[in-house]
């Protein structure tokens, strides 16, 4: 099939773009470049050997989006494009209510009047809010969230699901993802932060290859064995791999809009991901217990059955895996994509 990756320039949208074209399918990528390079798309274009077709508009833009669909024929539609600074969402709600749904407005109009079905959309576990009970299970209800990006998965969902009760032969994934970390094996794409990185795991990279003096542990007195929080980590092929599954799902879905948690189901403190990056560079990394971070669970994991059962899809990438790519990238490309 013929997909349209918005976001496809984006940290898991080009890991996923690998995939679609690895798995034989044809992509075209819709990106603006506000988070991401150009560069990004002759890596994937060196890697696979293909021609990626490339729309470098913003997808608020209604009209700008139909055309796409009226040049191009489209038979499904992974949308990865938006904003995902939660801190930055704090400070700009507005600009992050707008980018988030009118680039999903603008998205779900093109394909109802072209006849396009099959959507896979990225949410997030932030959609569980605080109170959710541990491991996080996709029965749960009400969704919140503590911030505005996290509002912004939460109202996408729920205009995903209202819109696709309504609109025949619309069928939505939801993906929930968890904590996405690692790189492709080529070291050849990877995560490339812009500023200084909000993340663990791009923060110890950077500390890693020589960019940041040391991490700061925000918080070593939590209730978890270690006292540090827990996360889900998921490697970013794991998470690529789900969207192939997800979307070879689709057709097959009950449900017109249906949620699935993407993530391994365990735990991993942040002392436990320093020490297996340490593992990965070969050498201790310098850090220091610092005060909690505001707004940090203690833990948070899924319960990955039901994409296990539904999609056929496992995580199967262990933390050293997803730290030693994350190296083999940080340490090829020490400044991240080049920007020409
Ligand atoms: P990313 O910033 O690397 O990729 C998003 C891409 O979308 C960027 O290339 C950006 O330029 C593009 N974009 C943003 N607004 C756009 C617009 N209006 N028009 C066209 N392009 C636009 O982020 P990512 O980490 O690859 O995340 C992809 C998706 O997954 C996002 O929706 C994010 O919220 C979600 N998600 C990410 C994480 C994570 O930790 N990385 C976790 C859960 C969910
Ligand atoms: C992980 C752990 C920190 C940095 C965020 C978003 C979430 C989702 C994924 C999109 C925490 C600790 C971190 C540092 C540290 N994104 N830490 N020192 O907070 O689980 O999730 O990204 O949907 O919405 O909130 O991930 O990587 O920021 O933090 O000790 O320099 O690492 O306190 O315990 P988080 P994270």
């Amino acid at each position: 099939m013929r997909v349209l990756v918005s976001g496809g320039a984006g940290y898991i949208g080009s890991h996923t773009v690998l995939a679609l074209l690895g798995a034989g399918h044809d992509v075209v990528v819709v990106d603006d470049f506000s988070n991401s390079k150009p560069t990004v798309v002759n890596r994937l274009e060196s890697l696979s050997g293909k021609h990626i077709p490339l729309h470098g508009i913003d997808l608020t833009d209604r009209d700008k989006t139909d055309q796409i669909f009226s040049e191009t024929e489209v038979d499904a539609v992974v949308h990865f494009a938006g904003l995902k600074a939660v801190g930055e969402s704090v400070e700009k709600p507005l600009e992050y209510y707008e980018n988030n749904l009118d680039s999903t407005f603008s998205l779900v109009r093109a394909m109802r009047r072209h006849g396009v079905g099959n959507l896979v959309f990225s949410s997030s576990a932030t959609v569980y809010g605080p109170n959710a009970p541990l491991p996080y299970s996709e029965e749960w209800w009400p969704l919140e969230s503590s911030n505005p990006y996290g509002w912004t998965k939460v109202f996408n969902e729920q205009v995903l699901r209202d819109v696709a009760a309504t609109t025949p032969g619309m069928k939505v994934a939801l993906l929930r993802y968890f904590n996405p970390i690692g790189a492709h094996p080529s070291g050849q794409i990877g995560e490339d932060p812009s500023g200084i990185p909000n993340n663990l795991v791009p923060y110890i990279a950077q500390v890693a290859v020589g960019r940041r003096d040391l991490l700061k542990v925000y918080g070593d007195d939590y209730d978890t064995p270690d006292g540090t929080c827990l996360r889900d980590y998921i490697h970013v092929e794991d998470l690529a791999a789900g969207h192939l599954a997800a979307l070879e799902h689709l057709a097959r879905q009950e449900d017109s809009a249906r949620a699935y948690n993407l993530g391994t189901g365990q735990g991993t403190s942040v002392m436990e991901v320093l020490r297996a990056f340490e593992r990965a560079v070969g050498h201790d990394l310098p850090h220091e217990i610092a005060p909690r971070r505001a707004g940090d669970l203690p833990a948070t994991y899924a319960d990955p059955t039901r994409a296990e059962r539904e999609l056929g899809w496992k995580a199967t990438k262990t933390i050293d895996d997803m730290c030693v790519d994350t190296w083999r990238w940080q340490s090829a490309n020490p400044h991240g994509y080049p920007d020409a």
